[in-house]
């Protein structure tokens, strides 16, 4: 399997690899965050309704709560510098106070894993004040950091 044939199907792959890489970094930071955070609500939806018994107990929160695990990880990589654009509801306390963000970024990843572990359990009432806890840590950045909806 040497030859122009095998030549011309590397040289594709190749071009298609390139390809994919420009579009992942055409993708604006903002509208990254803007996914990133949209997909953290619909985690905590999806659990909510099992703590709040409108569904019923299925192993597929775990997945949930670990996806909200895995994005606590990166989510003060979401906010480079610069990055808010004129529709974002990121607020410039955001960067002058990079400390306090970075404090409730912390809190957020503090609070992801007893989510995981509760959601494991299958225990409804844990699911809850977990899914609780991690919720006050969504305020606790969206109050003093995001702006309002217009
Ligand atoms: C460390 C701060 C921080 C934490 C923690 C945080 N957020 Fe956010 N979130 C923001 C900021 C800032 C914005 C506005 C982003 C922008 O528009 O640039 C935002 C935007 C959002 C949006 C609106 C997205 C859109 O449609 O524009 C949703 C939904 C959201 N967050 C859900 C959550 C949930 C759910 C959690 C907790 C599980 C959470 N966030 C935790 C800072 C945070």
């Amino acid at each position: 399997m040497r030859g122009p044939g095998m030549t011309r199907i590397l040289l594709a792959g190749g071009i298609c690899a390139v390809l994919t890489a420009g579009v992942a970094v055409a993708e604006t930071a903002q509208e990254k965050r803007t996914k990133t955070m949209k997909a953290l609500g619909g985690h905590m939806g999806a659990i909510a309704k099992v703590a709040k018994g409108e569904a019923g107990y299925s192993p597929a929160i775990v997945d949930h709560a670990k996806g909200i695990e895995t994005i606590s990880h990166a989510m003060i990589g979401l906010f480079p510098a610069g990055s808010a654009d004129a529709k974002s509801r990121s607020k410039p306390e955001i960067w002058s106070d990079w400390t306090g963000f970075e404090k409730a970024a912390n809190d957020f990843k503090a609070a992801a894993p007893a989510l995981v572990t509760a959601a494991m359990s299958g225990d409804r009432g844990q699911i809850g004040a977990a899914l609780g806890a991690v919720g006050k840590t969504c305020g606790g950045c969206h109050k003093p950091f995001r702006k309002p909806k217009e």
